[in-house]
C-alpha cells in the first residue's frame, strides 16, 4: 500500500516576531509543493491562528503541545476542545524536548494522545532514544516502551489519525542526522512492533516520519528508505531549504 508521504516543519519557540512570521508564511505561500506531500507547520501557539488565516490552504498546522483536560485551572496550558475549536487539525506530542526540558513520560503522552483524539485533533507523535540508550543497543526497547502506553489507549481505527515520528534524541539540532540505514531500521521496528501489538493492517497503513537535522542535501536519500514515510523538520524549517524537503520525493 501507499501511504502519502508528510512533512511537518516543528519551528519550537521560532521566530521571535510576527514580521519573521510573517516572512516565512510568505516563502510557503509563493512556493511550489509536491501535491502528494501532506505539509504539516507547527509554529509557536501564539501564531497558531494567525498563521492559519493567511497560509494557502493545502498547508496545515499543528499546536506543538496540548494539556489532556478539556478546560480549568491549568495555567500556561492549552486544551484539545480549544485547539478543536479553533479548528487546529494536528498536535505534536511526546517531543523529546517536552520530555527532556518539562518531565513528560510516556504515560503523561498517552493521556495527550487520548483527549486530542477524542476532540477529534490528530496526533504527531514523537519517540526515539538518547545517545546512550543508542549505544547500549536499546533503541527498540526504548522506543517499544514509549509505544506502549499509547497503544494501550488506542483503539484500532483510532490509528489513522496518528503519525509516528522516530526522532533520536541525539540527531536533534546536532547536525547528526541519523544514517539512512540506521532510520530505516528504527522505522522497521517501530513498524513491526505495531503489527504485533495493533495489527498488520495499522502496521502496514502508519506513516512513521524520521527527524532528526533533516536538511535539503540529506533528505532525498533517506526518504528513498521503504518505511520512512516523511519528515519531521526542526532547523531547516525555518529555512528557504524547507521546500526542497517538502519535495524530496520529486
Ligand atoms: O521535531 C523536529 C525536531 O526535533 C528536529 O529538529 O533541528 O534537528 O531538525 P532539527
Amino acid at each position: 500500500m501507499t501511504r502519502q508521504f508528510f512533512v511537518g516543519g516543528n519551528f519550537k519557540m521560532n521566530p521571535a516576531t510576527r514580521e519573521a512570521k510573517i516572512a516565512l508564511a510568505k516563502v510557503l505561500n509563493e512556493a511550489t509543493i509536491d501535491p502528494s506531500v501532506e505539509v504539516v507547520i507547527a509554529p509557536p501557539a501564539i501564531y497558531l491562528i494567525s498563521l492559519q488565516d493567511v497560509l494557502r490552504k493545502d498547508i496545515k498546522v499543528a499546536a506543538q503541545n496540548c494539556y489532556f483536560k478539556t478546560s480549568g485551572a491549568f495555567t500556561g496550558e492549552t486544551s484539545p476542545a480549544q485547539l478543536a475549536d479553533s479548528k487546529i487539525p494536528y498536535v505534536i506530542l511526546g517531543h523529546s524536548e517536552r520530555r527532556t526540558l518539562f518531565h513528560e513520560n510516556s504515560n503523561e503522552v498517552a493521556q495527550k494522545t487520548r483527549a486530542a483524539l477524542d476532540a477529534g485533533i490528530s496526533v504527531i507523535l514523537c519517540v526515539g532514544e538518547t545517545l546512550s540508550e543508542r549505544e547500549a543497543g536499546q533503541t527498540a526497547q526504548v522506543v517499544q516502551a514509549q509505544l506502549e502506553p499509547v497503544i494501550a489507549v488506542l483503539k484500532p481505527e483510532d490509528w489513522s489519525k496518528i503519525v509516528v515520528a522516530y526522532e533520536p534524541v541525539w540527531a536533534i539540532g546536532t547536525g547528526k542526522v541519523a544514517s539512512s540505514a540506521q532510520a530505516q531500521e528504527a522505522h522497521a521496528d517501530i513498524r513491526s512492533f505495531l503489527a504485533s501489538k495493533v495489527s498488520a493492517a495499522v502496521a502496514e497503513s502508519t506513516r512513521i516520519i524520521y527527524g532528526g537535522s533533516v536538511t535539503a542535501a540529506n533528505c532525498q536519500d533517506l526518504s528513498k528508505q521503504t518505511d520512512v514515510d516523511g519528515f519531521l523538520v526542526g532547523g531547516a524549517s525555518l529555512k528557504p531549504e524547507f521546500i526542497n524537503i517538502i519535495n524530496a520525493r520529486q
